[in-house]
């Protein structure tokens, strides 16, 4: 089994060095220190931003007035005061050339909810906030499960996910991913509708009762091929698991809906060549073959 080879987390090193652009929000309005608190306040509250930086007439950064600022002014009913009395200054920011992981960082030290982004020239452009930073990697971690995209050869594509033992948080995520990227080509939905289940099943498998592995799907003009193959306890009786309703789940998969005993049978049954390999204390791999009902072009 080949796999370590083969899978590489997109969520990785690349992603966390990526340019601080990827996530700071864009079009703040231009607050300065001659606004009165009470404009900060419903700009605050109109836009739902827990901070904005505070500029001069050029954009060169000043200060900053965030939620705990406007709390104090509040309390003190001195909402008509100007900004310049509640900004906080000076303000940590980061140059645009900072990366993901440096913003992190920065964020976790000082317990900032917010960075401004300015340019060489010190003039605000944008800002990070804790939570479009959050949904960036959120995103990214939803799609890591995209390993790799590669044309093996001419007229092939192959598409590679990782899968995880007991991630049930991405359960799922691989297959649906790759019902995606099949989507885009214009398969029959008989031959999808398969493809899907087969996957499906395949994925869960590994989640349920492997450590980790693959799951890929490889496309000619003919026919998809879907390959899972993990790292596991393998199975000792192959065709007494290929058995409808048998099942080793333990109670707490069962209670999740899963261990009806279905899954392999299920794959067996949608697939036009179906093959299984185990091997005790090394790991599994199930092949299937749908052929397409109408050819890709
Ligand atoms: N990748 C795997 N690694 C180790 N054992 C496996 C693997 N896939 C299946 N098995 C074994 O084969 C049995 C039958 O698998 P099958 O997919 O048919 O049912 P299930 O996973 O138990 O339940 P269901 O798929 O209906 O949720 C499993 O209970 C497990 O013992
Ligand atoms: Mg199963």
């Amino acid at each position: 089994m080949t796999m370590d080879s083969e899978v590489t987390n997109k969520l990785g090193p690349d992603i966390l060095s990526y340019s601080v652009e990827k996530v700071m929000v864009r079009n703040i309005p231009q607050v300065t220190p001659y606004w009165q608190m009470r404009h900060i306040k419903e700009l605050m509250r109109i836009r739902r931003l827990d901070g904005v930086p505070v500029t001069d007439d050029e954009g060169h950064l000043l200060g900053i007035i965030s939620i705990s600022d406007l709390i104090i002014c509040i309390e003190n009913k001195d909402l008509e005061a100007p900004v310049s009395k509640y900004m906080t200054t000076p303000v940590k920011c980061l140059i645009l050339s900072k990366t993901l992981i440096e913003a992190l960082r920065e964020m976790n030290r000082f317990k900032y909810g917010r960075l401004p982004v300015v340019d060489e020239e010190f003039k605000v452009i944008g800002v990070v906030y804790w939570w479009s930073l959050f949904a960036f990697l959120q995103e990214a971690l939803d799609t890591s499960m995209v390993v790799k995209k590669t044309i093996p050869s001419e007229g092939v594509i192959s598409y590679t996910y990782q899968v995880l033992g007991r991630d049930f948080v991405h359960a799922g995520n691989a297959s649906l991913q790759m019902r995606k990227s099949l989507q885009q080509l214009s398969i029959d939905p008989k031959d999808l509708r398969r493809t899907g289940i087969i996957a499906y099943e395949a994925e869960m498998n590994i989640i349920i009762h492997a450590d980790k592995g693959f799951l890929q799907v490889k496309i000619n003009s003919e026919k998809i091929e879907v390959t899972a193959e993990d790292k596991g306890p393998g199975i000792s009786d192959v065709s007494l698991a290929m058995q409808e309703g048998f099942t080793t789940a333990p109670d707490y998969i069962r209670e999740m809906g899963f261990g009806a005993g279905m899954g392999l049978p299920n794959i067996k049954r949608n697939s036009d060549i179906f093959q299984i390999d185990s091997r005790v204390g090394v790991g599994t791999k199930v092949y299937s073959v749908v052929n397409l009902i109408r050819r890709l072009k």
